[in-house]
């Protein structure tokens, strides 16, 4: 396929399983030519007469920022919705209606973060401007899987036959599902999923990967030097229904600098963040070290989406 003649115009972006690997390039190559001309100015002008909608009913730093930057480069206005406590969520008015008064006002895009899984497809079905799903509880977060592998081409080179093992909460991780789908847009890579049984990836997100080649780990010291990628993640408290259990669990890996240099051969280590535990700050200094670079490159790769979405 052409890339020149695809169009993600207008598109609700809601899975990574909705992106195909010519509109992933698509992306990732816009995505690279914004950094290139974004290089010693403010704005490119691209979007002037646009408006960009931020709503996020759950907390974020990087999504929503980065949002709210690439708007701003490309010269489309943003409007954030705001803090949930200070909308009429607080006097009960519901998810729906919310989501028809959003749209309302005519938005070119509305970027939604919201906890229930399965309620930003909700959205898409209600507004009439394009949804892009940042992350609907512990379903899927696809921007960040884009900006994931754009990091990754960045630092390996390639986007086929990569090795990445995934590590942490696989159980409640909306990034792990979105990257594991996006990963299967290329051909020859392998997955390791690194964590305790109880934390293990869904099984439904195996079931839709149908190129890529997975295994299950316990132990990241067993695999750790197979791998090209390793995908750290943290264990999230707020979605456990069990608290015991979440004090049981965190703490199940620690990634630190004593830790890496044990082993001669050495993967590049990314993170959607934020961290906690799991990933030390004595491993920031390390050249293997690439998560705050990874979350810098969403400005870029968002940048690319919003342009590309408002056409
Ligand atoms: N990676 C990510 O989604 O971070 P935020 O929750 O800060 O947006």
């Amino acid at each position: 396929m052409d890339v020149h003649c695809m169009s993600i115009k207008g598109r609700d972006i809601i899975s990574a399983l909705d992106l195909k690997r010519e509109e992933v390039e698509l992306i990732l190559n816009e995505a690279e030519s914004m950094r290139n001309e974004l290089k010693g100015r403010r704005c490119l002008h691209l979007a002037d007469d646009k408006i960009v909608m931020t709503v996020f009913l759950e907390p974020s730093t990087r999504t929503r920022l980065s949002f709210q930057y690439a708007a701003a480069y490309l010269g489309a206005r943003g409007i954030d919705f705001g803090a949930t406590e200070m909308s009429s969520i607080q006097k009960g008015e519901t998810f729906e209606d919310t989501v028809t008064m959003i749209d309302g006002y005519g938005p070119d895009v509305i970027v939604l973060r919201q906890s229930v899984p399965g309620n930003a497809k909700k959205a898409a079905e209600i507004a009439k401007a394009p949804i892009i799903n940042a992350g609907d509880g512990a379903n899927e977060h696809p921007t960040q899987a884009l900006t994931d592998v754009y990091t990754i081409r960045r630092e390996i080179g390639r986007l086929n036959g990569v090795k990445v093992g995934i590590m942490g909460d696989l159980k409640h991780g909306r990034t792990v599902s979105s990257l594991s789908y996006m990963l299967d847009r290329f051909d020859g890579n392998t997955i390791t999923y690194i964590a305790p049984d109880e934390l293990q990836v869904k099984p439904e997100v195996l079931g839709k990967l149908t190129r890529t080649k997975h295994s299950k780990a316990e132990r990241v010291e067993d695999v750790i030097e197979e791998l090209d990628v390793l995908y750290v993640t943290r264990i999230q408290k707020e979605r456990f229904t069990d608290q015991k259990e979440y004090e049981r669990l965190k703490g199940s890996y620690v990634i630190s600098r004593g830790f890496l240099e044990k082993f001669r051969r050495r993967p590049i280590i990314m993170h959607p963040l934020p961290r906690v535990d799991e990933l030390t700050v004595d491993v920031d200094g390390m050249r293997e070290a690439k998560y705050f670079e990874q979350a810098r490159n969403g400005v870029y790769v968002r940048m690319a989406l919003l342009k590309e979405v408002m056409g």
